[in-house]
């Protein structure tokens, strides 16, 4: 049996034949048989081994991820709603809003979320949200690598996702805005000119005509933060600059005058915050930072150019005062981990090699202290 094995298999022969396999693929495919339309769908024997095929790799490739505790966070998922509605509502449907008949027609086509979420655990949605999947038309977040936090508030958001009422889902992702308000990939680009109002109403769904935000710490404060520094800021997040794959949707889609009118409209708002209660030794450490620096670390006093200081301050760096420390804290952090892409000003070089140094103790500290003063500070 054996010696008749290896007689009839030789390495030549099985070489020959993968060859003849490839040839015959490659004979199919250029004949043209094939059927490539969408009208006909999938056999349901590769409907199921596409799914089996996905279902298995998200398995496989989550076993190392690590689950956050603040899925339940009221900010993450208002976060992951105002995405929801610009990045992915025109193909899967919103509570309220049915999926269009042109997804439908897709194969595979973007399901109705409602009922898919449940078969999945949070990491599988994380992972899908991040990832994307190859063959099924389902994109990967815009910087995946770099933006895992906003992948995760848009899986919190997932998760309440099954039976939202239309009412809830409105409130979440359009704050005070009409319905229908959202930009991203809902929307061709309009044309350029003076403020257009379906833009403005479009950035106000998360941080409202004001610059304010809303729901806690979802969103950064904007109004009144200096036109120079809100302008570099948007065209960095539509080139892709500054790493948001939540900005870059709503920033990229307009022209860089529709973004200057915009930098013109939020910097005339008042810089208004509200102060978060927070630890008062944390407060104190960070206020140290702030005022006089860490020599060990060589990293310099935030206040000579961040304030509160009484001296004129360039409008190239951002106000912090009453910024939320959430928001500092999770810039600080990017910063410190990927210091190549983060910022829109000439300057941001310097703020790089700040966060680069310093510790995530001291990042706690500072981001603490600078959201515990008033707007006036
Ligand atoms: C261009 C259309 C499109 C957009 C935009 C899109 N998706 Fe998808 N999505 C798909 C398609 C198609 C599939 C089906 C993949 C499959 O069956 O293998 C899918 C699958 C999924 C799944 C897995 C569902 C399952 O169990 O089969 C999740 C979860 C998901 N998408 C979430 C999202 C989220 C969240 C967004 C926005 C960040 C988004 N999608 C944006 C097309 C899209
Ligand atoms: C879906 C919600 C959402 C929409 C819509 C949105 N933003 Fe944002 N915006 C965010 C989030 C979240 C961040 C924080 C990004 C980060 O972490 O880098 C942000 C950051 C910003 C920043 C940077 C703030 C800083 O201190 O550096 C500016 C400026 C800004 N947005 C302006 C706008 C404008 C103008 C529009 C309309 C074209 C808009 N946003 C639409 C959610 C949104
Ligand atoms: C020499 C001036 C300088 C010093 C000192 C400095 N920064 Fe900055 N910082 C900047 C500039 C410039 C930017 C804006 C970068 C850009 O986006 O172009 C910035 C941006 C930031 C941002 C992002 C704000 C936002 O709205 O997204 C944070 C947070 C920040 N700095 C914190 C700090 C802290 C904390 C310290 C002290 C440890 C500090 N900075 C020291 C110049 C400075």
């Amino acid at each position: 049996m054996n010696w008749r094995f290896t007689l009839l298999v030789t390495p030549l022969r099985a070489l020959l034949a993968a060859f003849a396999v490839a040839a015959g693929v490659l004979a199919f495919g250029w004949s043209g048989l094939f059927n490539v339309a969408a009208t006909t769908g999938h056999w349901p024997i590769t409907d199921w081994l596409l799914h089996f095929v996905m279902v298995n790799s998200v398995k496989t490739h989550t076993i190392a991820v690590e689950t956050p505790g603040n899925l339940d966070d009221p900010a993450l998922i208002a976060r992951g709603a105002g995405h929801y509605a610009s990045g992915c509502a025109s193909c899967h449907g919103a509570p309220g809003r049915p999926r269009s008949p042109v997804i439908r027609e897709m194969v595979p086509t973007a399901p109705d979320l409602d009922a898919k979420v449940p078969t999945w655990e949070p990491k599988h949605l994380f992972w899908i949200v991040k990832n994307g999947v190859k063959y099924a038309g389902m994109p990967a977040w815009i910087s995946a690598e770099e933006r895992e936090d906003e992948a995760w508030a848009v899986t919190a958001f997932l998760l309440k996702l099954p039976g939202m009422t239309p009412q809830t889902y409105k409130a979440l992702a359009f704050g005070a805005e009409e319905d229908g308000s959202a930009g991203g990939l809902t929307a061709v680009a309009p044309p350029s000119g003076p403020l257009r109002p379906d833009i403005l109403a479009d950035c106000a769904r998360c941080h409202g005509r004001d610059g304010a935000g809303r729901d806690g710490d979802a969103f950064p404060v904007i109004g009144g933060q200096s036109r120079a520094y809100l302008f570099d800021a948007l065209k960095a997040f539509a080139s892709g600059d500054r790493h948001s794959g939540i900005m870059a949707t709503t920033a990229a889609r307009v022209t860089e005058d529709d973004l200057k009118a915009l930098a013109d409209h939020y910097a005339g708002q008042s810089w208004t915050t509200t102060r978060a209660p927070v630890d008062r030794t944390l407060i104190a450490a960070g206020e140290r930072i702030a005022r006089e620096g860490v020599r060990a670390t060589g990293t310099p006093a935030c206040a000579s150019c961040h304030g509160p200081a009484p001296t004129a301050q360039n409008p190239a760096y951002p106000r912090l005062a009453g910024q939320h420390a959430s928001y500092l804290e999770q810039q600080l952090l990017l910063w410190e981990k990927e210091h190549d892409s983060r910022g829109g000003g000439a300057f941001r070089g310097i703020m790089r090699q700040i966060a680069f140094l310093m510790s995530k103790e001291d990042i706690r500290a500072v981001a603490a202290y600078y959201a515990s003063l008033s707007s006036g500070e």
